[in-house]
């Protein structure tokens, strides 16, 4: 292996979960009318609900404080332009970033008082977070945009937390690699499809039709009970790169919980494909 290839095969995958109560409001507030970009002050101004707002303003802060840190930028100065279909990137800056190198990828998701984001370097990151405690309704419609082997999966746990479960660990896997190629829901769910292992992890993954090197490491975590996470990360040279949790609000490099990401998901041999219709239209 070369230098290069050591070098990105040692980065860490790091991820910052924080709950809303882990950063007080009136300090919210502050650090909001700091950091922020007009685009996000307008935002966060916008919202009907103060639950709402609070939820905005606590996830955006912790991206810029974990990306100054990251980046060795101050927050104020980290310039985040968006896709077109909605995906946040950081810009960098003439010369690269302060801490080194010029690709630095974050993902965050937000649900339910909680706020996730995943950092990575060289490689692209998407993550997703999702409370248990869906209706059967709410499910029902989740799972109607699975392929047809994953909605049997499902319909296979019988009702209750059992399929509950095995729901939104398909959900949250989807949507972390949707956000992780940009695309969202802009990717028909069921033009791809993960086997899960019975408890935790992606035994296969067959990638959509345009994903050709289809190379991706995925893990799934429950950091608090009750809260569902996945993290999808391009699969890069050398072996797996750790993956470091931190919870709370990033005041400071913290000790994170430490463990190692995944191999990549083998890809099945292709073969019959398992969902005639969904790649066929
Ligand atoms: C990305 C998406 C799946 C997120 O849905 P969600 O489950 O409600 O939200 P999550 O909390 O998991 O993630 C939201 C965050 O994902 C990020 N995000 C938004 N769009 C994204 C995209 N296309 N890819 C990756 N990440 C995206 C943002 O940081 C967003 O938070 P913010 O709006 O507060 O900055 C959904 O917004 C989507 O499908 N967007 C694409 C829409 C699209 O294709 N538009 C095209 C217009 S022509």
């Amino acid at each position: 292996m070369n230098a290069a290839a050591a070098g990105a095969a040692a980065t860490p995958v790091k991820l910052w979960l924080c709950a809303n109560e882990d950063l007080p409001p009136a300090l919210a507030g502050v650090l909001a009318a700091h950091w922020l970009d007009g685009q996000e002050r307008q935002t966060a101004g916008g919202f009907l609900f103060d639950r709402d707002r609070r939820q905005y303003v606590v996830a955006h802060t912790l991206v810029r404080r974990a990306l100054a840190m990251e980046a060795g930028l101050v927050e104020p100065e980290l310039v985040i332009w968006r896709s077109p279909r909605g995906r946040p990137f950081l810009q960098y800056p003439a010369g690269g970033l302060p801490r080194g190198g010029r690709q630095l990828d974050f993902n965050l998701s937000h649900a339910g008082g909680y706020n996730l984001l995943g950092v990575v370097r060289r490689r692209r990151i998407g993550v997703d977070i999702e409370r248990l405690g869906r209706d059967a309704q709410a499910l029902a419609t989740i799972t109607a945009t699975f392929a047809p082997a994953e909605q049997a999966w499902v319909a296979a746990a019988g009702p209750g937390e059992g399929r509950e479960r095995r729901a939104l660990r398909l959900w949250t896997l989807k949507e972390a690699y949707a956000k992780a190629r940009g695309l969202g829901l802009g990717l028909p769910f069921d033009a791809f499809s993960f086997t899960l292992a019975e408890r935790r992890g992606v035994e296969a993954f067959t990638p959509p039709e345009d994903d050709l090197d289809g190379r991706w490491s995925f893990a799934e975590l429950e950091p608090v009970p009750g809260v569902l996470v996945a993290l999808a990360v391009q699969a890069g040279p050398g072996p797996p790169p750790s993956l470091q949790l931190h919870h709370g609000f990033p005041w400071a490099r913290s000790a994170p919980a430490a463990m190692t990401l995944p191999a990549p998901a083998p890809v099945p041999e292709p073969g019959p494909s398992p969902f005639p219709t969904a790649l066929a239209s």
